[in-house]
């Protein structure tokens, strides 16, 4: 039997694939349109504080259903927290972020997610991923301008919030050097860094402001300049004008950096959240986590090695 049924297309379907809207065109994943008729629970003004809970989750993707990915996981992202989930390659990250996007939906007795005391399958999909923030691994552009690619998650925008959410992940001032500016024309070719794209791709995801943020960090090679810009962009996207407080943030982290700025750290193993904590309590640990640093899984310097 099927643990779960699919709801939409989902994250991390192929490395780097994340976001392929469905007239596949690409670019990070935009917000469907609304769609309130059918969800009388949710008014299109209402914002989730982003308190978000699995609790004994299981899993399989229907593909595949003998194969349980997510076993019994419970885990507790608090409203302005950041949550960082660490584990090797196929330990369910990019899964448990599948379910909490609701591009798959947890079977009844199969476990609960929720967001903010609410069954996720009580809420609108498009209304919910309105809410959220979301930065691929390798994000990538559309043909457009820069302006364009920001906008992407809000249509209506203004120049001046373009630049803002541009300015908030550090991107404005590479932008403004370009000849062009903002109007520069881009597509997914040499004119821009792995970091410069990764940066546009946060300012994308912050123009709309969301109550809560995903983010799947780079695990290529970019070099340290790069590295810290999108860790300082990462620390700044941490905070929202709208909600006056720190959002919600969820980060599949490969970075100390990272992972020593977040308020936890979950540790995935074969499905499982085997340690949580924040850094110096799981190295004093000496388990999983203080493994996977040892064996740099993660890296030990604040350049990304995996
Ligand atoms: N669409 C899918 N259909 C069937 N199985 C899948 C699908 N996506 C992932 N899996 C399987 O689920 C398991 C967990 O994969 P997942 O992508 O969640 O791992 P991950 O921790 O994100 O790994 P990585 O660090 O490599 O991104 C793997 O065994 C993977 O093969
Ligand atoms: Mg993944």
């Amino acid at each position: 039997m099927s643990l779960c049924c699919p709801v939409g297309f989902q994250y991390g379907q192929s490395p780097g694939s994340f976001g392929i809207s469905r007239d596949g065109s690409v670019g990070d994943w935009k917000p469907d349109e609304p769609n309130q008729k059918e969800w009388p629970g949710q008014s299109e003004g209402d914002i989730i504080r982003g308190d978000i809970r699995l609790d004994g989750v299981n899993f399989s993707y229907p593909s595949n259903p003998s194969h349980q990915v997510l076993r019994g996981v419970s885990l507790h992202c608090r409203s302005g927290q950041t949550t960082a989930l660490v584990g090797l390659s196929g330990s369910g990250k990019s899964t448990l972020i599948n379910l909490v996007l609701r591009f798959y939906d947890v079977q009844e007795g199969m476990g609960s997610i929720t967001f903010d005391g609410s069954d996720i399958r009580s809420l609108n999909p498009s209304w919910l991923r309105r809410q959220l923030g979301i930065v691929g691994q390798e994000p990538r552009l559309f043909r457009g301008t820069i302006a364009e690619n920001i906008a992407w998650g809000l249509p209506a925008a203004t120049q001046e919030q373009v630049e803002a959410a541009a300015k908030a992940a550090l991107a404005d001032e590479f932008i403004s050097q370009l000849p062009e500016g903002y109007n520069t024309v881009v597509s997914d070719t040499k004119l821009l860094s792995g970091g410069q794209r990764q940066r546009i791709a946060i300012a994308r995801a912050l123009i709309r402001d969301p109550s809560v943020l995903i983010l799947d960090e780079p695990t290529s090679a970019l070099d340290p300049e790069s590295s810290m810009l999108i860790s300082r962009a990462l620390e700044q996207a941490r905070w929202s004008d709208r909600l006056g407080h720190q959002r919600t943030v969820i980060v599949i982290a490969h970075r100390l950096s990272t992972v020593e700025h977040a308020d936890k750290i979950a540790v995935m193993e074969a499905g499982r959240v085997v340690e949580e904590g924040g850094h110096n309590e799981l190295m004093a640990l000496n388990g999983c986590y203080a493994r996977l640093l040892t064996d740099q899984r993660l890296p030990t310097n604040h350049t990304p090695r995996i």
